[in-house]
């Protein structure tokens, strides 16, 4: 029974160290060339490997990150568990990267800039906390996370998921309904949704057109979700005022995309949230031992669901 790990070496020394110290009986291994095949029970890579076929007795398979969308998942056989990383790395630099950009939104940094460059000394109107809604796309892990770490700030909060959720000072909403019910009430849009074939291409001009007229977008979710044109029009029209842009499709973006230069937009390299090898070996390792006790391992995929 072996753990195999298919991805970068640095992060691989931490997981073995970790292994090592708390799990010594799992045979660790970071070398699919040496490793025997029929042993490999347990996989941690970033894609599905093409020659993922010689492991005839793979029981589950760990993505890296928070997502499993690059996850070809007809490749994988009915009965292998698949488990994204729920680890508190994740969580502490999504919660800091949401905080930033609504910081960013709310306290006008795009128009400084834009002032600034064109040295412009004006003090624009600034509303306060109280007055800018805040409304999240996803209530799940990080969603969740991101709307506890903006409390303290006053902003009026709100979420949306595919399932009713109660939250504590959040007002929740959920289903199609829903959506609209909370675009409309809306300043600063964040998007933790995972890429899913309900979510590809939901940010599209019909539902940007629903949010209150000087809103933004933060995008932390995935490209795919965007509309780039949409995003461009919804900007240029006065609609939006701003957006913060994690992730785009492609990523990186061809050079000569209208992004990188609008004055409008304040562009990451999908930057927001990084898997941390120290909390992720943690987290990892606490899941091999659920699943040894016969437990579901938490971040479990529901495959038909595709998140
Ligand atoms: P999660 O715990 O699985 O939560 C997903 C949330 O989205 C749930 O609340 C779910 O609703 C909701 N949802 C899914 N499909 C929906 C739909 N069709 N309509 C309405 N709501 C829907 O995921 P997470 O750990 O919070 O991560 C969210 C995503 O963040 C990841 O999948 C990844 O794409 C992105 N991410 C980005 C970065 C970055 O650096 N930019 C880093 C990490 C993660 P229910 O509650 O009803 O299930
Ligand atoms: C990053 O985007 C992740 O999925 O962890």
């Amino acid at each position: 029974m072996t753990f195999l790990f298919n991805s970068d070496a640095v992060r691989g020394a931490v997981f073995a160290k970790a292994f090592a110290g708390e799990l010594p009986d799992l045979p660790f291994s970071m070398d699919p060339a040496t490793v025997d095949p029929d042993a490999v029970r347990y996989l941690i890579t970033w894609t599905i490997p093409q020659d993922l076929a010689r492991y005839r007795n793979l029981e589950m398979v760990f993505s890296i990150g928070a997502g499993v969308d690059q996850f070809t998942m007809t490749a994988l056989p009915d009965h292998v568990k698949v488990v994204r990383m729920v680890e508190d790395g994740i969580v502490r630099m999504m919660q800091e990267y949401a905080t930033l950009a609504v910081l960013t939104l709310h306290r006008q940094m795009p128009a400084y800039r834009t002032q600034q460059a064109d040295h412009v000394w004006r003090p624009l109107h600034q509303p306060q906390a109280a007055e800018r809604r805040v409304g999240v796309l996803g209530l799940g892990v990080l969603g969740q996370a991101v709307l506890d770490r903006l409390k303290p700030f006053g902003f009026p909060l709100s979420g949306w998921s595919r399932s009713p959720r109660r939250l504590d000072d959040v007002t929740c909403y959920h289903g199609a309904d829903g959506l609209d019910a909370m675009l409309a009430e809306t300043d600063i849009l964040i998007v933790l949704l995972p890429l899913t074939h309900d979510t590809r291409g939901f940010l599209d001009a019909r539902l940007l057109a629903k949010l209150p007229k000087g809103a933004a977008l933060v995008h932390t979710g995935r490209g795919p979700q965007l509309d780039h044109a949409a995003l461009l029009d919804a900007l240029d029209t006065g609609h939006l005022s701003a957006a913060m842009v994690d992730v785009t499709d492609p990523e990186p973006l061809p050079p000569d995309h209208p992004f990188w230069a609008h004055p409008k937009i304040v562009l990451t390299p999908h930057v927001a949230s990084i898997t941390q090898p120290d909390s992720a070996a943690r987290a990892v390792i606490t899941n091999l031992r659920r699943h040894f006790a016969g437990q579901d391992p938490v971040g479990l995929i529901d495959r038909r669901r595709g998140y």
